[in-house]
């Protein structure tokens, strides 16, 4: 792994204090959550065998190894994430599986001089949302593919077709101080909601044939209420002053989460609606 220079500060700052070390914690359970919309995603990229790959924001590695899979040894993946807890235990998943075509490496992703037209292709489960400049990175990115080569992401799509983050996030506010969701456009889960957004800056960062699917399932959250506020209090915008709250609160939070939730729990689980953009274009 190597470090170089940063404009993200905030990002910085953000996935490597409690939000990264939640993440590796959590790192299964999450994995669980996310996985159908990287499976679709994988998807639409259809790696194949041999192929060189550049993920962004791998974050604790599954696409990563996926990926590796896909292309097998005679392939290779360059995967940058922002996040060193992060970045750790991926690295030691990459080793644990002999994964020999993967390289990690710590970058701020919008900056970060990748190898100029190396890539066959970019891919990113929730990783390109949380650029100061995104069409300076999405560009960056289009530099490191070669001509003819793709891009596919996913990322959330409108914050009202996401109840899942939502409603707990609504019932928790009265017991902490959630921070302010960020401004329209901002970096965050939602910066990239909007179509007309994701064109632009793609057209501008110089990708072709931009296209967006629509991605939208009904998911489990947990298996009860209990276990779906235990699981979106460590790893929803409340999750920070969740951590730091005393103990009460914590109780009196969750509670209301809880109860937030009830609507949405049946015989399988709490299934609540997950909305998601599948993004592609191509580098002409
Ligand atoms: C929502 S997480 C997704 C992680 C992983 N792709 C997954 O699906 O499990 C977003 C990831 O983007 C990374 N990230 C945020 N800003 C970044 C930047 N400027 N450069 C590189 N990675 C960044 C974070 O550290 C984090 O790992």
């Amino acid at each position: 792994m190597s470090q170089v220079s940063i404009v993200n500060h905030d990002q910085k700052e953000f996935w490597n204090d409690i939000k990264g070390k939640l993440w590796v914690e959590m790192q299964a359970r999450i994995d669980s959550m996310l996985s159908p919309f990287g499976e679709k995603a994988l998807r639409t990229l259809n790696p194949q065998k041999g192929e060189k790959i550049l993920e962004i924001g791998c974050g604790t590695g599954t696409m990563t190894l996926a990926l590796a899979e896909h292309v097998k040894t005679s392939g290779q993946i360059l995967a940058a994430d922002i996040s060193h807890p992060m970045l750790e235990l991926a690295v030691s998943r990459g080793k644990a599986a002999s994964a020999d075509s993967i390289s990690f490496v710590e970058a701020d992703a919008q900056v970060y001089t990748f190898p100029t037209g190396e890539f066959d292709a970019l891919f990113s489960r929730f990783g390109v949302m949380f650029f100061e400049n995104p069409i300076a990175a999405f560009r960056n990115f289009h530099g490191a593919v070669r001509k003819g080569g793709r891009l596919v992401y996913v990322c959330w799509a409108d914050r009202k077709d996401n109840p899942w983050i939502r409603i707990p996030t609504g019932a928790s506010k009265e017991f902490l101080e959630i921070p302010p969701p960020p401004e329209t456009d901002a970096p965050g889960q939602f910066a990239m909601e909007r179509e007309a957004r994701v064109r632009e800056i793609l057209g501008k960062a110089g990708w072709s044939k931009i296209e967006l699917e629509r991605f939208d399932i009904d998911h489990s959250l947990g298996q009860n209420v209990q276990d779906a506020a235990g699981f979106i209090s460590k790893m929803g915008p409340m999750s920070e002053p969740f951590a730091l709250a005393d103990n009460r609160t914590k109780q009196k939070c969750l509670e209301a989460i809880q109860f937030a939730l009830k609507p949405y729990e049946n015989s399988t689980g709490v299934q609540m609606r997950f909305g998601t953009w599948i993004v592609s274009a191509a580098r002409s």
